[in-house]
């Protein structure tokens, strides 16, 4: 089974990280974000192909150096083609029923359980489900007892929203529903997914957590997700971090005579000098912060040097633009 992975964004929300890296290899708690989502995939998904336009190469040199276990084959898109143009894209990779993911959020979806849930079904078309306060700024279904979609509004208004069940980004696909995506730039969940409702169209709920990465906020909650994941035992301290308090220390970096608050994540390589408060922050790896600084929920990107003394507060400290004050 394939799995084609939507990374397409330029990923602006996360700007002036974006400018040196593209947002599937952010590092989230010490791994690229991508490699969250195809971790997650079962053994059956033999292959994940990623159509990629913007920094391909930088994407294709971080395959090189970091060999995956598992086939990811990075298709050029030229340019954007959209959510159901990019899947059309490679359908020459795709041989039978296949998964869409989006690339820009992080869940506990038991994969393997979603598929078995699209086959137990006879569907044509199976889409993960996560429910929200505010459903406006996602896909919103309308699903009855047994799982059936009946409608599918994109980024609805209040009034059109049915329910408070998203499209958490994931699908199981029949290999027909390529037929459905015309040529050129279509959207799978405006163009695609009204056209295949009929055909047989079932959601599937999860619990867990699903996090959105698209922004500074989004990405400091991915991390206070999986430091809150981790403290109930998931990965523990032998995976070279020191997790206490719901913040995480990687070996290899050094803290000393700083006070470390609830929600920090401090990479390998990264110095912290006496005298600094760190708290709600992500600092990446060889980041040196200077004496005496106050650093609160912002993301500090690698090799950055902030000078002794800074406040930071609420920002994006980024290697290539540097944004320090
Ligand atoms: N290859 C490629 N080409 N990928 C694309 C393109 C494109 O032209 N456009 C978007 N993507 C990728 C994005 O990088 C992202 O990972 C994913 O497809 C979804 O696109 P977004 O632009 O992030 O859409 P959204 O967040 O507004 O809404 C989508 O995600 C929500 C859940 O996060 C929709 O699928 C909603 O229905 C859904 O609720
Ligand atoms: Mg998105």
């Amino acid at each position: 089974m394939k799995a084609v992975l939507l990374v397409g964004g330029k990923g602006t929300r996360l700007r002036p990280l974006t400018y040196r890296i593209p947002k599937p290899l952010i590092p989230v708690m010490g791994k690229p974000l991508m490699m969250h989502v195809i971790d997650s995939l079962p053994a059956e998904v033999d292959e994940t192909i990623i159509p990629v336009g913007y920094m391909r190469e930088t994407m294709e040199a971080y395959l090189k150096e970091h060999p995956p276990s598992r086939k990811i084959t990075i298709v050029e898109e030229k340019e954007p083609m959209g959510t159901g143009g990019a899947v059309k894209n490679v359908e020459d990779y795709i041989d039978g029923d296949f998964l869409v993911i989006n690339g820009d959020s992080i869940s506990s979806l038991d994969m393997r359980r979603f598929i078995e849930y699209h086959r137990s079904k006879k569907a044509f078309a199976t889409i993960s489900l996560w429910e929200v306060e505010d459903p406006t700024p996602f896909g919103v279904v309308d699903m009855d007892v047994n799982g059936k979609i009946h409608r599918f509004q994109e980024k609805p208004t209040r009034q059109e929203a049915f329910s408070l069940l998203i499209n958490a980004g994931a699908y199981a696909l029949s290999y027909e529903t390529l037929d459905h995506i015309d040529e050129g730039f279509v959207s799978m969940e405006r163009q695609v997914f009204p056209r295949i409702l009929d055909r047989g169209m079932y959601g599937m709920r999860f619990e867990g957590y699903w996090v959105d990465c698209g922004t500074r906020e989004n990405l400091l909650d991915a991390y206070r997700t999986l430091m809150k994941a981790n403290a109930r035992g998931g990965e523990g301290p032998d995976d070279g971090r020191v997790i206490a308090d719901r913040a995480a220390v990687e070996r290899g970096a050094s803290v000393e005579g700083s006070s470390i608050g609830p929600f920090t994540y401090i990479s390998r390589g990264t110095v912290v000098e006496p005298g600094s408060h760190i708290t709600g922050s992500v600092l990446f790896e060889d980041v040196r912060i200077g004496p005496n600084c106050r650093i609160i929920d912002s993301i500090v990107d690698q090799g950055v040097v902030v000078p002794g003394g800074s406040v930071i507060e609420s920002q994006i400290l980024g290697a290539v633009e540097q944004a320090v004050e």
